[in-house]
């Protein structure tokens, strides 16, 4: 299992249901927070890896160590939201861009623990903005889409080689074409659960070289997810 990165077909795919928790599940939400802390992310969701099942986890202080932080979200929703406020978001699918985002500024989200429990949480500021962007993941939504207009033009070359990158690795056979990703995701989503198959997958995303030019540092704290 690895990371994809933009323009993998996966993080343009409305993610369905998880319909059953078993072991496959479990030993991919354990690799989820594997990923997730070696690319220094605090979020990450299922169609980040090429899993189109609705399914994120969390963990805000991004230390392994701290297990009390991790957090699982099985087919979560959103019940309340509440405020605005804008700040900076990063994405493990688009390494090093990070860009202002508009979102409520307050959520009730529940969702299902890897025990099949539901469970309620009130959230606001950091925790909040990352539920939201993990759960637009499971839409096929990017935060580069919902970017304030400030940051527009900054944002669309950045997007641009990431395109060009992934495209190019397709065309030489790097990486398979978007076809064939779309019936594998499609399969996987109907099916509802992890496939054995899907555990020994392991297809490094394209190597993206952005120009320095292209890139602002970050403003504030890792936003990544
Ligand atoms: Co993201």
């Amino acid at each position: 299992m690895q990371i994809v990165y933009y323009p993998h077909p996966s993080l343009r795919f409305q993610a369905l249901e998880v319909k059953r928790i078993d072991s496959n599940l479990r030993t991919v939400v354990r690799k989820m927070f594997d990923l997730m802390y070696e690319a220094r992310g605090i979020g990450l969701a299922a169609t980040q890896i090429g899993l189109p099942l609705r399914l994120f986890v969390i963990n805000l202080e991004a230390d392994p160590a701290a297990k009390e932080d991790e957090f699982v979200f099985i087919n979560p929703q959103i019940n309340k939201r509440r405020g605005s406020d804008t700040d900076e978001e990063g994405c493990l699918s688009l390494p090093k861009l990070f860009a202002d985002v508009k979102r409520p500024e307050a959520v009730v989200i529940e969702a299902f623990d890897l025990d099949g429990q539901l469970f309620e949480m009130d959230l606001e500021e950091l925790p909040a903005r990352v539920v939201q962007h993990e759960l637009d993941h499971l839409d096929g939504a990017m935060f580069t889409d919902k970017v304030i207009d400030q940051h527009r033009d900054y944002v669309d070359p950045v997007l641009k080689v990431f395109e060009q990158t992934f495209r190019q690795a397709q065309a030489s056979g790097a990486y398979p074409n978007d076809e064939t990703l779309i019936n594998t995701l499609r399969e996987i989503a109907t099916s509802g659960g992890v496939p054995d198959s899907f555990l020994t997958a392991n297809l490094a995303p394209p190597a993206v070289e952005i120009p320095a030019g292209l890139l602002r540092p970050r403003r504030g704290r890792n936003s990544d997810g």
